[in-house]
Parts: C-alpha cells; structure tokens; sequence
C-alpha cells in the first residue's frame, strides 16, 4: 500500500518524528530553514499533507497547488506564516503546537526580564573586560522585581504562566486582552485593565498575542511614548507586533527603559542592526521553546495532528475547526 506523500519542509531529529513511520512517505526539504525548497514544491501536485516550521510561508498559492492536500500541520504555537483563510476555503485543517512550549517560553521571558532588568550582558562584559575594579556601591545598579508592576498584553497560556511566575517574585500583574475576547480571562491577582492603563502604569510591558491583523505594529511611536520612561518591554511572541524603527527611536531617545527582544522583524535582524548596539536592548534569535523537552514534544504533536488530518480525524489542536462544520 501507498503511504500518503508529506512535505516535511525541513529535516527533523528521528526520534521527534518517530509516529510517522509507516504512516507517511516522506520528502524532505533542506536543513536550512526558510521556505519551501523547490524540489519539495516539485511534489506539491502528489502532497498529502504538509509539515512545516514558522519560517516557511503557506500561502493560498501553495495550496491552490495542491488539490491532494488534507492537512497543514504547524510545528508552532503561533500560525501567522499560514494563510488559514486560505486554508479554510479549500477544507484544508490546520494544526499547531500549544501547551507543549509554554513553560519554556514563559521561562525564557523571565530570563528576559530579569536580564534587561539588571542589565546583564554588559555586566558581564565589563567583568570580563577588566572593569570590574572593585565592588562599586553604585556600579551596575539596576531595577527591582519584587513590588514592579507586570503588564501582559495577551493573556493565553503563556501570558498566565508569566504571571505565575512573575507573582512568585513578588511583582503585581495587570493584563489587557482584545476587546472583542469571546472568553473574558480571569486570573486570580491579576487585573484586567484597558490597553491604555497597561502602557501607562506598567514597569514591564511583556507581549503574549498572537499576531494578526490588529496586533502587527501594535507597539509603534504612539504606543511607546504611552510606556513609562523607566520601563521595559518584552517580545517573545512575534516580531512584527513592535515597529522596530519606533523600538529603536524609543530606546535611542529614552521614551522607554530597555527592551528584551526574543523576536524581531526582521527575523533574523541582521547583525548590522542599529539595535545591537544599544546597551539597553538583549536580542536573542527566537529561542523562546528551545528546550530539549520543547522542541520534541512540538515535533511530536505536530505529527498527532499530520497524522489525524491524514486519517479524516480531527486535529488535535486545530485553528480552523470550521473545516469540520461545512
Ligand atoms: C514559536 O515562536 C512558536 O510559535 O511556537
């Protein structure tokens, strides 16, 4: 018997993709992430299905291309580099990968916040640059945790668990959510507040939404200049969610405090970036679920989904579940 063909738009570790074995006939793209390789869009006519990671844009070209195509699964939470509408027209389920990369994620957007809190790389730095003379009474002094106020824009899943953890280090979480949120969050000690009152009062100002339409340079010169003078800003979700132009005037011109930047956009900003040199901005390349434990279990969740939408099942974690009503 024929197993289904599936585009694998990048080569994985074995033992992540272990459950397709004698399920699915692979054809794999090239190591080095970025789109859709094109002799992988040589099978898309015979594709079955699709695996791809956040950098490889399914667009509704792709799919119009493939008229064997039942599923698109998404080795990510977030879902911005897939035309779901598209999709959808075509009955095409898409899956992605949450749960699996909170705790990591939010993990990392402490790391971040303390980091740029206490300014961390340049005082390890100076260390190993031999400016560390002496113990300074005023030397590296940074911001305290404990009593700051957390603002989170996006109270999902790992919007929740960086409060959990922001509360276990003393500090107050305020929260905005769309004002249209079909399900109005409540968390215990947390405030909802309006976008507005977040940018006004908050000491950290940390990204947790997805980027759509209305999110995608929700941060820009207006916004910015709404932050408080000595706070800090946090991006692990998406780059796009913050003009990286005004990021830059606001850190240059002092509008803001600092800024922790898991994601940028461009991705990857590239290394002659202005933003570099900012002593006050900590740029890392999108490694918010990059963790052994992570990075597997959304490899193996996005083959449960692959493999579901191959056999007429539903999704596991599914974005468009419309598909199944038509
Ligand atoms: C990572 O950015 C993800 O969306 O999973």
């Amino acid at each position: 018997m024929a197993f289904p063909l599936v585009l694998l738009s990048h080569p994985l570790p074995p033992e992540w993709i272990a459950r397709l074995q004698g399920h699915a006939r692979l054809v794999v793209g090239p190591a080095q992430p970025g789109g859709f390789a094109p002799h992988l869009l040589e099978h898309i006519g015979q594709a079955e299905g699709i695996f791809c990671l956040l950098t490889d844009p399914v667009t509704e070209e792709l799919v119009a291309c493939a008229p064997r195509l039942r599923v698109v699964s998404n080795m990510a939470v977030g879902f911005d580099n897939v035309d779901v509408a598209a999709c959808t027209r075509y009955g095409i389920p898409v899956g992605n990968t949450p749960g699996v990369l909170t705790e990591a994620v939010a993990d990392l957007t402490m790391l971040l916040l303390l980091a740029t809190a206490r300014g961390l790389p340049k005082a390890a730095m100076d260390a190993r640059d031999g400016l560390w003379t002496t113990w300074s009474p005023t030397g590296w002094l940074g911001m305290d945790t404990a009593g700051a106020t957390l603002g989170i824009v996006g109270l999902g899943k790992i919007g929740r668990a960086v409060a959990q953890r922001a509360q276990a280090f003393g500090m107050q979480v305020i929260y905005s959510e769309k004002e249209n949120s079909l399900s109005p969050q409540i968390f215990s000690g947390a405030r909802r507040v309006s976008f507005d009152e977040l940018l006004a009062t908050a000491d950290f100002v940390s990204l947790h939404c997805p980027l759509t339409a209305s999110t995608r340079g929700l941060m820009n010169e207006f916004t910015l200049k709404k932050m408080k003078k000595s706070a800090v800003l946090l991006n692990t979700a998406r780059g796009p969610i913050v003009e990286t132009a005004a990021l830059l005037r606001a850190l240059r011109e002092g509008w803001i405090f600092a800024a922790g930047l898991d994601v940028t956009d461009p991705e990857p900003l590239p290394p002659a970036h202005p933003l570099y040199d900012l002593p006050t901005c900590i740029i890392l390349p999108h490694i918010g679920s990059a963790t052994f434990g992570a990075r597997r279990r959304m490899a193996e969740l996005a083959c449960e989904n692959l493999l579901a939408g191959l056999a007429g099942r539903p999704l596991l974690n599914c974005v468009n579940p419309q598909v199944y009503n038509r």
